[in-house]
This record gives structure tokens, C-alpha cells and sequence, in this order.
């Protein structure tokens, strides 16, 4: 018999495995004798899975981080927030569904960021496919180097990211039971710059740490492992394609026709918000990494020159202070994160120009408006900032940007990049031009004409008809419409070697053509030595008006699940003792699910109407409301919305009936006031949007005793 892994996760993948393999066994219609020995290995993997569990919950030092994020998980699947996607089948890693109140608090998440981003920086939107034809993402750079490094377990094949595989060893076990202190910075120093490395250095690093894998045995050397879901596009499968692993792209292939909506005029921006997918190699945190995901992402388009990143609003953020850890504190003094106006960073040459800096206060107030308050609140411990912004250092920069910010949420898997912020230059632009021989370019045109000298070609056109024949007049047009720049170059080459070389189609047959149009073959492209001697360059000076350019772009990137689930782990706290502990998500009413509960006080006729008549005007002003008349306690009920996060609960009840009004209870303070039904929906409407609070709306209208089922841990 084979032995089984000992450590609880390769334990979990054993149970999985097997349990789909008996499935798959029993679809099959196989002979019992055969099915029971597999039947009884499932059973030997469950019980040693529970084993090891139970013995890692008696020897673990108590993780109060960890059990918080346990007891928020349960929540989340208990109300259906999220759920794993196709759990009956067993489901699949990395892949969940968002249940009614999650869906909806990804849609205010969405909102929110239109509003603070589409329609307050004037964004073009669009929305692109998610199939990619390979062209489009070789170009880009995906096929060749979208990659992870992954190890394999020599034993099981199980697989690992190599990186991550190393920070957790590292971590959870070498440096626990390391007592040697020049051993132990080693080891640090290893976790420390593990995003920097390449290929042989990783592989160096796993040696040295002596990294196992769960199952404690060898791993192999790291190898590159791309992250692109491929697939066919249509039935002759000839079409190779990938599921998108960035929506940008889409942003990239649609320039021109987004330029010319612009009115042909830089800087402008575009957005678009949709899936993309990444096949990630063992995703174990949670909603965290996932393989697909909402992404919301900003080309900002700009002039190349150092004024061309000048923003017009930047005064708007200059005086703004952001928590910055910069690139130099990371690689030389120390993990230290300095709080700095942006204006200041980047008089000091930090953060790199007006528009990224623009663009990180901009981010900033997003993720604060959005709910992640300057300190920590509800988050795991209690240290400044709930956010920062992390520099890349030179060699964990994407294949395409030239300077890089994350801002980084903490949560109890510690910081967690959720926005990227690059500069990508015109990196995809020139390839997209290079690769699709569509110039992706936008024109300026001078205050003043320009003269400029430029280089010139003079053929000895007959010389060179004997010489090079059919081929001499196609390579003489080729070299007329090449750029400036290419004339240069092959100017240089000449003088250098004496000769070009360049493809070009030779002249089609014209009498053939003319003759037997249908049979007369399209000439190939072939390659064609130019010599000096039927070659004179000169320099002329030319007056020019303006002149093209490939623009640059600033890209801020949103991964909005990963901002959701932040905002639930800052949001979650619990409240009440031990016996009456009651959980609460204590969501900004912009990102609550529904802004308002809506409750009878018991389950009585009389409230109906008046019921009805609250839920049609709230819907009238596009509050959203949850009716919950349910035979359970109002404390219940109240305590039922808390959990979900929904700011604001309204009661009907008696006096409703006697003189029109209704209480209306706060989630965090758990305080009541009473108000006339006439000026609820208004009041709603204003508290969910911020225009009133709370406090105020408390001392408009008169307090209501709290019922006595709902005096559990207020918060006032
Ligand atoms: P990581 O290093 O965590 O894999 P990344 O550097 O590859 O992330 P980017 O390519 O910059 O991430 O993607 C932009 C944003 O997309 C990230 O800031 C993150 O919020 C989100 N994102 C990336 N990968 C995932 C994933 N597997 N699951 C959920 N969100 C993701
Ligand atoms: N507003 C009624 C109650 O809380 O009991």
C-alpha cells in the first residue's frame, strides 16, 4: 500500500483526487472487486486527513488571524456571499460564484469606481471579447513570457509556484526552528527578494532553504509555466486563441478608433471592466488568487516627452499623503513605509511623473471611499495604514512597464497587491504596430513649422534596372517610404558593408496578368542585396508642420474581487459575548449589498401596506431595501442584516399605523430614530450616499429606545 502525505493540505488534494477517481470509476461501471480497494483508500485518506487536522489544531499556536478569516469564510459561504463554483461536482480551485448579496456588493464595488474614475476623469469605456486570437497576445509579449516559475513534487506531481512554495516554507517552518542567527537573516533575506528572482536563482533558493514539499518530499528544478488558458476559436480549430489573461489589450488593438473618438487629442484615457483568466498554479488564498476575475482597468494615454506626463488636475492630489514604500527602501534600508504628499515624492524623484502620481492619489481616495479607513479599524492588528503603495524593485518589474506601484491592502495573508499601477511606455503600441503593420501613432501638430534635416535616397535608376531587374523598381519604392530613421540606418549600412539587404515582392508579370488574370500567380517576397554604387544619400532640410508619435501610457489596474474580499476582512467584526457573539460586516453603505433592511415588527397584517408603500419609494429614489418578514425576533432579524452589511434597517410598527412614521436603525451604533414615513426614502437615499450622517440625522429626529432583543455590544 502507498503511504499517505502527513501534511494537511496534500492531504486535502489526496482526499480530492481520490474521491473523484472513485467517482469517475463508478461512472464506469467498473466490477466491485476492483472498486472496493479504492473505496477503502478514500476512506484511510478521510480519516487520516481528519487526524491531521485535529493534531494541527492541538499543536498550532493559536492563529487569531487565521481564525478570524475562518469564521468570516463561514460566514460568506453561510449567507451566500460567495460560493465555491460547482460544489456538487466537487468543484474546481480558484473558481467561485458570487451569491446575491456578494453579486450586489460587486456591483456598488463596480459603481463606485465608475463614478470615481469613468465619469470623474471623463474615460472612454469599452467592452472587449474575452477570446484573444495569439497574434494579438504573442505581440503583446503573453505567449513568451506570461509566466510563473512552478515546481513539481517528484513523489505525488503535485504542483507549486515556486515562489510561493519558497515564502511558505521559509516561513511556517525553516525559520521557526532556527536558532542560528546569521542562518536565520539568510533566510529572511531569501523571503525578502523573492520576487525578484530569475529561473537558476529560484531553483538556488529552494536548494539552500532545503524547501520539501507539503507531502515532505523533493521538488523538482523550477520551470516557466504560462498562466494563458489556450483555446480554438471556431470549428476548424485553425485559430489558435487564450482566454484573456489582462482586459488592456482590448483597450491597445481599439487606439485608433478611440483616438479619433477623442478627437485625435492627447493626453485621453480609456477603461474597460471585465473577466480575464489565469490559470494560476495552486491557488490556495482563498478568493485572493483565483483563476478568473473581474478586472477593472485605465490606459491613459500621454505625449512620450517628460510634459506630456504632466496632468492637469494633479493639484487636486499634490498636498494628498499616501503611505509609500519605495523601491530604494526595499532593497537598502529595510522594509521602511514613509507617509509623503505626492507632490513631495515626486519633486524628489520617487514617484517618476504627474500622471502615476495623479493617478496613486487618485487610487488612494478610491480605496477610502471604498472603505479602508487610514488605520486599521476592524483589520487584523492595528498598525497605520490599511493600504500602501509598494514600488517594484528593477527586476520583479511586468515585462512591460518601466516604473511600477502596487497599492497593497493588509489583510490576515499580510499585504496583498490588489491595484497595479504601471507606466508601460509605448511598449504595447509599438508592438502592436510593429506586429499588425497598423501604425498605432498620434499626430502633433507644431505652434511653429519645424526645419529638419532629413535623409534622402538617389538612385542611378537604369544601373540598377540592369542590376536587380523585376526587383529594382519595388526596392526602390520600398526605400523612398521608409521613416527617417530607417533611412539612417540602412545609410549607415552601406557605408559600412557596401550593400542592403531588404524583402521585397518582385513586379508581377504584366502580360501575363493582362492575358490570364486568373492563373497569373501573386509574386513571394524575397530578399534582395541593394549595392552602394546605385545609391547617392544625401541630407536635405525639410519644413515640417508636425510630425507622428507613438503615445505612452499610464495603466492603473483594479482586481476588484481582491478589493472586495480586503473590504469584507476590514469590515468583519464581532460583537457581544461569548454566548450572544453576533458578526457583523460593518460595509460602507456605498459598497453594502442593500443600503436599507426592511422589517415589520412581527408578523402582522396591519404592517403590510405601509410595508409596501416604504419599499415602493425607496426602489423610486434607487435605494435598494431587503424585506425580511421572517417570524424571527427583530433582534434576529437586525442581527441577520448586520451580518451582511447592510447600514440602515427600517421598522414598521405600531405607531406606523397611529401616526405615519417609522424608526430607522444605524448597523454600527445599533441606535434608533423615529422619522415620518413621508421623509424616509429622501433620508435613506441621503445617509446611504453619504450626504447625511448618521449623527446628524440623529439629532434631527427624535431617538427610539432600542429593542431589548438588539442591545447586544453596541457601538456608539
Ligand atoms: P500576483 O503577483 O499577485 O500574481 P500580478 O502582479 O500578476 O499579481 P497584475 O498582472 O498586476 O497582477 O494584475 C492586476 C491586478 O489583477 C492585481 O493587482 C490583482 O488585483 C488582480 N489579480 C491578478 N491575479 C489575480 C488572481 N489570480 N486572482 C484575483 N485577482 C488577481
Ligand atoms: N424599531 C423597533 C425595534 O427595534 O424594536
Amino acid at each position: 500500500m502507498s503511504t499517505f502525505p502527513t501534511e494537511v493540505p496534500a492531504l486535502r488534494t489526496a482526499v480530492d483526487d481520490q474521491a473523484r477517481h472513485v467517482r469517475s470509476l463508478k461512472e464506469a461501471k467498473t466490477a466491485k472487486e476492483a472498486l472496493q480497494p479504492e473505496i477503502l483508500r478514500l476512506q484511510q485518506l478521510k480519516t487520516a486527513l481528519e487526524a491531521a487536522i485535529a493534531a494541527e489544531a492541538a499543536n498550532a499556536p493559536k492563529n487569531v488571524l487565521a481564525d478570524q478569516r475562518r469564521s468570516l469564510e463561514d460566514l460568506l459561504k453561510r449567507r451566500f456571499v460567495v460560493g465555491q463554483a460547482f460544489e456538487i461536482y466537487g468543484g474546481v480551485a480558484g473558481l467561485f460564484d458570487y451569491g446575491p448579496p456578494g453579486a450586489a456588493m460587486k456591483d456598488a464595488l463596480i459603481s463606485l469606481w465608475r463614478q470615481h474614475f469613468i465619469l470623474e476623469e471623463g474615460l472612454l469605456e469599452i467592452e472587449c471579447t474575452c477570446l484573444t486570437p495569439d497574434p494579438v497576445l504573442r505581440a503583446s509579449g503573453h505567449v513568451e513570457r506570461f509566466t510563473d516559475f512552478m515546481v513539481r513534487d517528484t513523489v505525488t506531481h503535485e504542483c507549486y509556484r515556486a515562489d510561493k512554495l519558497l515564502a511558505e516554507h521559509v516561513t511556517a517552518r525553516a525559520l521557526p526552528n532556527e536558532t542560528n542567527p546569521t542562518r536565520k537573516a539568510r533566510l529572511e533575506q531569501l523571503v525578502h527578494d523573492v520576487d525578484t528572482y530569475s529561473q537558476t536563482e529560484l531553483g538556488a533558493a529552494l536548494k539552500e532553504a532545503g524547501v520539501v514539499s507539503d507531502a515532505g518530499n523533493q521538488v523538482s528544478e523550477p520551470f516557466p509555466f504560462n498562466l494563458m488558458f489556450a483555446t480554438q476559436i471556431g470549428p476548424s480549430g485553425l485559430i489558435p486563441g487564450f482566454l484573456r489573461p489582462e482586459t488592456a489589450q482590448g483597450i491597445f488593438v481599439n487606439f485608433r478608433r478611440l483616438l479619433d473618438y477623442a478627437g485625435g487629442k492627447l493626453p485621453f484615457g480609456a477603461a474597460t471592466i471585465g473577466q480575464a483568466f489565469r490559470n494560476e498554479i495552486a491557488p490556495r488564498s482563498g478568493l485572493l488568487r483565483v483563476r478568473e476575475f473581474t478586472l477593472a482597468e485605465i490606459e491613459f494615454f500621454v505625449h512620450p516627452s517628460r510634459e506630456g506626463r504632466h496632468h492637469s488636475k494633479f493639484g487636486s492630489i499634490r498636498d494628498l499623503k499616501v503611505p509609500l514604500l519605495t523601491k530604494k527602501a526595499q532593497e537598502t534600508e529595510g522594509d521602511d513605509t514613509v507617509i509623503m504628499a505626492i507632490g513631495d515624492a515626486i519633486s524628489q524623484g520617487i514617484i517618476d511623473n504627474e500622471t502615476l502620481g495623479y493617478f496613486i492619489g487618485r487610487t488612494a481616495l478610491f480605496l477610502k471611499a471604498a472603505g479602508l479607513a487610514d488605520s486599521r479599524t476592524h483589520g487584523p492588528t492595528p498598525q497605520d495604514s490599511a493600504f500602501r503603495f509598494r514600488q517594484h524593485r528593477s527586476t520583479e518589474m511586468a515585462h512591460y512597464a518601466n516604473d511600477c506601484w502596487d497599492a497593497e491592502i493588509w489583510t490576515s495573508y499580510g499585504w496583498v497587491e490588489c491595484v497595479g499601477i504601471a507606466d508601460r511606455s509605448c511598449f504595447d503600441l509599438g508592438r502592436h504596430s510593429e506586429k499588425s503593420g497598423s501604425e498605432l501613432v498620434a499626430y502633433e501638430r507644431f505652434d511653429e513649422p519645424k526645419d529638419i534635416e532629413v535623409t534622402v535616397f538617389k538612385f542611378d535608376r537604369q544601373g540598377l534596372g540592369m542590376a536587380l531587374k523585376k526587383l529594382a523598381k519595388p526596392a526602390i519604392e520600398f526605400l523612398e517610404a521608409t521613416s527617417d530613421d530607417a533611412r539612417k540606418a540602412y545609410a549607415a549600412e552601406l557605408e559600412s558593408k557596401g550593400f542592403i539587404t531588404i524583402r521585397v515582392k518582385p513586379e508581377a508579370d504584366k502580360k501575363k496578368k493582362k492575358d490570364d488574370p486568373e492563373s497569373a500567380e501573386e509574386p513571394q517576397e524575397v530578399d534582395v542585396q541593394v549595392p552602394k554604387q546605385y545609391v547617392t544619400i544625401a541630407t536635405e532640410t525639410k519644413r515640417i508642420h508636425g510630425q507622428t508619435f507613438t503615445p505612452s501610457v499610464i495603466e492603473p489596474s483594479f482586481g476588484l474581487g481582491r478589493i472586495l474580499y480586503s473590504l469584507l476582512e476590514h469590515a468583519y467584526y464581532v460583537r457581544g459575548g461569548e454566548d450572544e457573539a453576533r458578526a457583523v460586516l460593518s460595509l460602507s453603505p456605498l459598497i453594502a449589498p442593500y443600503k436599507v433592511a426592511l422589517l415589520p415588527l412581527s408578523a402582522n397584517d396591519a404592517f403590510s401596506a405601509i410595508l409596501g408603500e416604504i419599499r415602493r419609494s425607496l426602489s423610486a429614489v434607487g435605494v435598494s431595501c431587503k424585506v425580511d418578514d421572517s417570524g424571527s425576533s427583530v433582534g434576529r432579524r437586525y442581527a441577520r442584516s448586520d451580518e451582511i452589511g447592510i447600514p440602515f434597517a427600517v421598522t414598521v410598527d405600531f405607531q406606523s399605523i397611529e401616526n405615519r412614521t417609522a424608526t430607522i436603525r444605524e448597523r454600527d451604533t445599533c441606535t434608533q430614530i423615529r422619522v415620518p414615513i413621508a421623509e424616509i426614502a429622501k433620508l435613506c437615499y441621503d445617509l446611504s450616499n453619504g450626504n447625511v450622517m448618521w449623527a446628524d440625522a440623529r439629532a434631527t429626529y427624535p431617538e427610539q429606545q432600542q429593542s431589548a432583543s438588539d442591545s447586544v455590544g453596541r457601538k456608539e
